[in-house]
Order: C-alpha cells, then structure tokens, then sequence
C-alpha cells in the first residue's frame, strides 16, 4: 500500500461533482485539507460536508475559472486561509456541445475554450506564482482520452484538451528545477455526471472500445490524481498520463 503524503494544502476546481468531487473526497480521506472551487456553490458546500462529517478538512470558495479575479481570489483565499499550495488539480470543465466542424458556433467553441484551456491556464498562472516561491507543488492537469485521438463532433473540446497536453509540458520544462511538478491525466470510461450526459445511459460503445470491459467508478481516476499529487509520485513531471482501461493502447479486435 502507497505511503500518500498527508496534511497538504490541495486546491480542486470543478471539485462540487463527477471527477474532481471524487478527487476532494481521495485527497481528504489521506489527511489532506482541500479547497473546492466551482461554480456549483449548493454541491460543492454538501461536498465539503461530508468531508468534515467524516472526520477531514475542507472549504469551498465560488470560482468561475473563465473570470480572472475569480482565480486570483481563489489561489489568494487558499494562501491567506492555510498559508501554502502543496497541489493543484486543475479539473473543471465542460464537453460542448456537438457538431460538425463547419456546423460549431463560435460562442460555444469559444466557451468551451475559455472554460477547458484558457481557465487551466489563468489557474496555473497564480498556482505557479505560489508554488515556484514555496520551491515546491504538484499540479495534475485533468484532460481526456480526447487530449490523445479525436472524437467527431467534438472538435472544441478535443481541440482544448489536445492543448492542455502542451500546456502541461512546456509548465514542467519550465518549473522542473523549481521542484514544481506539472502533469496531465487522459482519463477515459468512468462514470460521473458529464458521462451520463454524454453517452445518455448507453454505454455500449464505450464499453466496447475498452479492453478492461467496464466502465469505472470516478474514485477508481481519483485515486491516480491522488497519486502524482503525492510525494510517491516525486519523479514524474511533463507526463501524460491515460488512465483508460486499455482504450488508447488501441483497437479490439474480435477473436
Ligand atoms: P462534471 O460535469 O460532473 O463536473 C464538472 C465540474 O466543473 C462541475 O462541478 C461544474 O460546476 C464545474 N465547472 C464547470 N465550469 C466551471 C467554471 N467555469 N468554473 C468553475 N467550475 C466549473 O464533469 P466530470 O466528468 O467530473 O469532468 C471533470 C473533468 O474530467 C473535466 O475536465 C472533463 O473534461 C474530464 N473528463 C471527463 C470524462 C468523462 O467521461 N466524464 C472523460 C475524460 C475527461
């Protein structure tokens, strides 16, 4: 069993549901104190308390990460509340809505643009201030199997998460000597409110697609965000990490 770090200070955006609610929950539960930040404020304060009920630390503050004060009054709040920036999981984000590239409107490409690539980037600007001053943090940026291969109809949001792999490995060049370690998970196949959206309760496909033959629970991505949070994971930087049951190791073919 890993020896995860305990008693760090964690920030999760998007932690009020699906993934990055898992990830709070993960992070508490190893003796963390974790600050959500969402747009969602009713989920994200039950979040928080269920954390406190079950014995852990954590606070919410409202965010948009598309607002720029928002961000830095969040990264400032953390700082000002518990004193340091030990992890970063920069997760909120949203999947757009489906068309044809010719068909996308321009506002909704560029919402999901805004939400997906440019709000981790605005995050990562403050988290990074905070970490390289410290010397020390752990950022894991949340992407998707789409961060790796297309998905028609889905051009803005792969469009986004193709760049947060990017994004990611030119922080970690950057900040690797600062002892500040920036990665990107390629999660894919696990169950959370934006899949049931997605794929709206049919699953075959996916299942399909994926060697393990199951679709995970959210805590199952959780607990590798938790991971290269940790001090376990001390050698791992600029890393694009898929958590997918097999998907992107490619096709199954049938015997
Ligand atoms: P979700 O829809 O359950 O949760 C997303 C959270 O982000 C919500 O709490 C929402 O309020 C928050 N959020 C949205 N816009 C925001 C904003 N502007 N500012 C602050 N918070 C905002 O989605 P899920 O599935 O948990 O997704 C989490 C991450 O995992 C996303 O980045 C998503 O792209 C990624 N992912 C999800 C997959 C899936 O199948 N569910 C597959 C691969 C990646």
């Amino acid at each position: 069993m890993p020896r995860f770090d305990t008693q760090k200070v964690c920030l999760v955006t998007g932690g009020a549901s699906g993934l990055g609610r898992a990830t709070t929950i993960n992070l508490a539960k190893y003796g963390n104190t974790v600050v959500i930040g969402d747009l969602n404020e009713e989920a994200g304060r039950e979040t928080v308390a269920e954390i406190k009920a079950a014995g852990g630390s954590a606070h919410f503050q409202l965010l948009d990460v598309t607002d720029r004060k928002s961000v830095e009054a969040f990264v400032g709040e953390v700082v000002d509340r518990f004193g340091r920036l030990d992890c970063a999981v920069n997760n909120a984000g949203v999947e757009g809505e489906r068309h044809n590239v010719a068909d996308y409107p321009d506002d909704e490409w560029q919402r999901v643009i805004d939400i997906n690539l440019t709000g981790v980037f605005t995050c990562m600007k403050h988290e990074l201030k905070v970490m390289s001053a410290q010397g020390s943090g752990s950022i894991v940026n949340v992407g998707s199997t789409g961060s790796l291969r297309g998905i028609g109809l889905m051009s803005a949001y792969v469009s986004s998460k193709h760049a947060l792999v990017g994004l990611t490995k030119s922080a970690a060049l950057e900040y690797a000597a600062r002892h500040v370690r920036i990665n990107v998970l390629c999660p894919g196949g696990f169950h959370t409110p934006m899949s049931d959206r997605l794929y709206k309760g049919d699953f075959s496909g996916i299942l399909a697609g994926t060697p393990m033959g199951r679709i995970a629970p959210a805590e199952e991505i959780a607990q590798v965000i938790v991971w290269l949070c940790s001090d376990e994971a001390s050698f791992v930087t600029g890393a694009a990490y898929q958590v997918d049951g097999g998907r992107m190791a490619g096709p199954v073919l049938p015997g």
